[in-house]
């Protein structure tokens, strides 16, 4: 887990996977998720959104396979208000907190010929280890509103759902406490 230099700034390195921020939107031309709404985004709205400075995209590639997006992912800074998730927030070590810090994962799809193969699992392992090392500023929880019909996927990466209050909705409030991350046995991963 050392610093590598050659690594680009923020970004991931584990085996054959490279986690790196998107400096060619090209890159997205050709994802495929299955999902019309995230495939949209990805095509056509990551970089105005980035201009703003309101997200910023990222993508998987594997060595073995550069210039094909085997995921798309996009974040922002969040927090979470003690006020909204009183119940959620036990943690008596931040209880004194009015909020937290977290990032919040806006938009996270794996393209659709490397779905079910537990790639979605490890980029998850990776984006933890990158927001976890050498926190470049305060940020304890990931967050992601979740797809209701995908929440059994983050539960099984350890997210938790933070309310009952959107039981109905489509989307799900589910956040991920980085203190409770242990990587798993042999995975191994530089950060740049
Ligand atoms: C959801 C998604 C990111 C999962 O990535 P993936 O690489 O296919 O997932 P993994 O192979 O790592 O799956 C890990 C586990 O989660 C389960 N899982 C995968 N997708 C799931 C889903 N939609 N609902 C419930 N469980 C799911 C898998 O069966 C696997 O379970 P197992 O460990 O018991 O075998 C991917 O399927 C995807 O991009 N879907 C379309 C876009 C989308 O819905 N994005 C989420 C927006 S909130």
């Amino acid at each position: 887990m050392s610093k590598n230099m050659l690594l680009q700034r923020n970004s991931c390195k584990s085996g054959i996977w490279l986690l790196q921020k998107i400096k060619d939107h090209s890159i997205c031309s050709s994802f495929d998720c299955g999902d019309d709404d995230l495939n949209d985004y990805f095509h056509n709205e990551s970089i105005p959104h980035k201009e703003q400075l309101i997200a910023q995209s990222y993508c998987l590639q594997s060595s073995t396979q550069l210039g094909v997006p085997v995921a798309l992912l996009d974040f922002c800074n969040d927090s979470i208000s003690f006020k909204d998730y009183r119940s959620f927030i036990t943690n008596a070590d931040v209880k004194k907190y009015p909020s937290l810090p977290a990032v919040k994962l806006t938009r996270f799809g794996v393209n659709q010929p490397f779905q079910q193969h537990g790639v979605g699992t490890h980029l998850l392992n990776m984006v933890k280890a990158l927001f976890m090392t050498d926190n470049r500023t305060g940020c304890r929880w990931i967050t992601v509103d979740a797809y209701s019909h995908v929440v059994g996927f983050y539960e099984k990466n350890g997210f938790e759902l933070m309310t009952d209050k959107d039981k109905d909705n489509k989307i799900r409030a589910m956040a991920f406490d980085l203190k409770r991350f242990s990587p798993p046995p042999n995975f191994k991963f530089d950060i740049g």
